[in-house]
């Protein structure tokens, strides 16, 4: 059995809306259990966190990196980096926003720099773009990390970049478990 958590931070819900894409994704594998976070509801769940064999971060693109909640709840993890608690975990991170591009990367990159200075080992997207249209599948070409594009005005992202999250979610869910299954 490996244990998940999905970590999130949405202003509006469409973060939230991707959040859960990737939570049916990990739900999907057989030999998970998963458990969806708010990063409002970090305090009371440290130890979800703690025990769990892979994490899943996600955060709104706002101003070309994560949101200031989504940083605030980064910062609070420093005890735990102190103690590098969180060291050989799976992590792996998604983001959304207004524009196409948006400077997601950055976003994910950032993500990618906080797994790493937890020596956490990260699992990039392995979906490949089927096309450019709203249905189709990784449209934005996102390899680091599941991305996002959402029209303002709209309540969640285009239904491929959901689908693209559901994928996301259950390639995350297989290598955690073949981790998990390694030790
Ligand atoms: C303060 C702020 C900054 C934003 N900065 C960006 C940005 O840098 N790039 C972008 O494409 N969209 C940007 N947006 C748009 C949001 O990324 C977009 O509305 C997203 O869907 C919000 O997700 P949420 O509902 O989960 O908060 C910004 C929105 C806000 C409120």
């Amino acid at each position: 059995m490996a244990k998940i958590v999905v970590v999130y931070h949405s202003g509006y819900g469409h973060t939230a809306a991707q959040a859960k894409a990737v939570f049916t994704g990990v739900e999907s594998v057989e030999g998970v259990s998963v458990n969806l976070l708010k990063v409002e509801e970090v305090e009371a769940n440290w130890e979800s966190l703690d025990q769990a064999d892979a994490i899943i971060f996600g955060s709104p693109t706002y101003m070309g990196s994560v949101s200031g909640q989504f940083k605030t709840f980064m910062d609070s993890t420093g005890g735990r980096w102190l103690e590098q608690k969180w060291k050989d975990k799976i992590a792996a991170g998604f983001t959304n926003s207004g524009s196409l591009s948006g400077d997601k990367l950055n976003t994910l990159i950032q993500l990618t720099v906080f797994a790493a200075q937890h020596s956490m080992v990260w699992v990039g997207s392995s979906v490949l773009p089927n096309g450019r249209t709203d249905e189709n599948i990784n449209r934005i070409g996102s390899f680091l990390g599941a991305a996002a594009q959402s029209d303002h005005g709209s309540l969640e992202p285009s239904s491929g970049d959901l689908q693209t999250a559901q994928l996301f979610g259950e390639r995350v869910a297989q290598a955690a478990l073949r981790w998990v299954r390694g030790k």
